[in-house]
């Protein structure tokens, strides 16, 4: 087998009434099975298109998408069965039945014996951490809860390969931690089973994934382990800065490629990252502010992380960075 997922010069493009837009150009991958893959990437990188090519429910524009070997476009009936799909977003349209009937049903539509579909809903709900909420009404789910629920519903029919789309968006710390390690577990449980999920926080994507591709207006701009990521910025430095700026704050800071993190409205004042080939370059930084009529409050020196990697490599902007380990 080898590959859980591989893409050969997968483009895919929308047309809305005169505008298109190129969601996806040129991408090619190669996933292998047994481990967790991140998608990493802004808003509007592409994420979502890709997966949702991966697991049939959008066609390729140009190019080829595989999963275990068959063609998305033509052989999507064989690779249903191997995959599910579980979006952070998802809100289980039953709001009025109960976790445990919310699994039953998604049992029933994957043909699942009533025996076998008993048996694996008991484990699941063990194992996802759901017997507190078993015959709780979804409506009634707090959000932590509501993504176990999905998660178990997405391991269901026993996938080979489970696509998860930003599966800790929107949650609390606690939350979050609970959800990536159940995901680490299940990975771990059997040597064929294969996570391919998607992530704008960098840091989950470090701690969880073996492998990243980083996503940017639809291109693959970076693939490999975390920690080859991280070496496109060894030997730099990175100022942390406290900067207040006047107007055209957006200009400033583009300028400089700075990752601003925190940006407090009420005092204009903003806290940037910006990564230095050396120390000596951040007086041009500091002078490249003042002449703009802004003020530097304070300035530090750091190691890059695998967060500077990122903003290297799709820009500066805003970060984000809500996750905690
Ligand atoms: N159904 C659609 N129609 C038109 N444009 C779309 C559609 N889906 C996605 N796009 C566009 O494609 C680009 C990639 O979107 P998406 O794959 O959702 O990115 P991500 O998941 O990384 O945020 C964006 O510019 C988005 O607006
Ligand atoms: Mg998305």
């Amino acid at each position: 087998m080898g590959l859980a997922a591989e893409t050969v010069n997968l483009g895919r493009v929308f047309r809305n009434r005169g505008s298109v837009v190129q969601a996806l150009e040129n991408v090619n991958l190669r996933i292998e099975t047994g481990q967790i893959y991140g998608l990493l990437g802004p808003n509007g990188a592409g994420k979502t298109t890709l997966v949702k090519i991966l697991t049939t429910l959008l066609l390729p524009t140009t190019g080829e998408a595989y999963v275990y070997g068959y063609n998305v476009a033509k052989e999507a009936s064989k690779i249903r069965p191997l995959i599910n799909l579980v979006s952070g977003a998802d809100t289980p349209g039953y709001g009025l039945i109960t976790v445990r009937e919310n699994l039953w049903f998604y049992s029933m539509l994957y043909g699942l014996d009533k025996e076998t579909a008993r048996e694996r809903i008991n484990r699941l709900i063990e194992e996802v951490g759901l017997k507190d909420v078993e015959n709780e009404l979804l409506r009634n789910l707090s959000t932590g809860y509501r993504q176990r629920m999905n998660l178990a519903r997405g391991l269901v029919n026993e996938p080979s390969v489970l696509f998860l789309d930003e599966p800790t968006i929107g949650l609390d710390a606690v939350s979050a931690r609970k959800i990536r390690k159940l995901i680490k577990d299940w990975v771990k449980g059997d040597s064929g089973r294969t996570v391919i999920l998607t992530s704008h926080y960098m840091a989950e994507v470090e701690e969880m994934c073996a492998r990243v591709a980083v996503l940017n207006k639809g291109r693959v701009v970076a693939e490999g382990t975390p920690a080859e990521l991280r070496s496109l910025v060894a030997g730099k430095t990175v100022a942390v800065m406290e900067v207040w700026l006047p107007t055209d704050a957006d200009r400033v800071l583009d300028m400089l490629e700075a990752a601003y993190k925190t940006h407090d409205p009420a005092t204009n004042i903003y806290r940037i990252r910006v990564v230095v080939n050396n120390w000596d370059e951040t007086a041009n930084i500091v002078e490249h502010i003042t002449s703009r009529g802004g003020k530097v409050l304070s300035l530090v020196k750091a190691m890059p992380s695998f967060e500077d990697v990122y903003v290297k490599l799709v820009g500066g902007g805003e970060v984000v960075s809500e996750f905690e380990a």
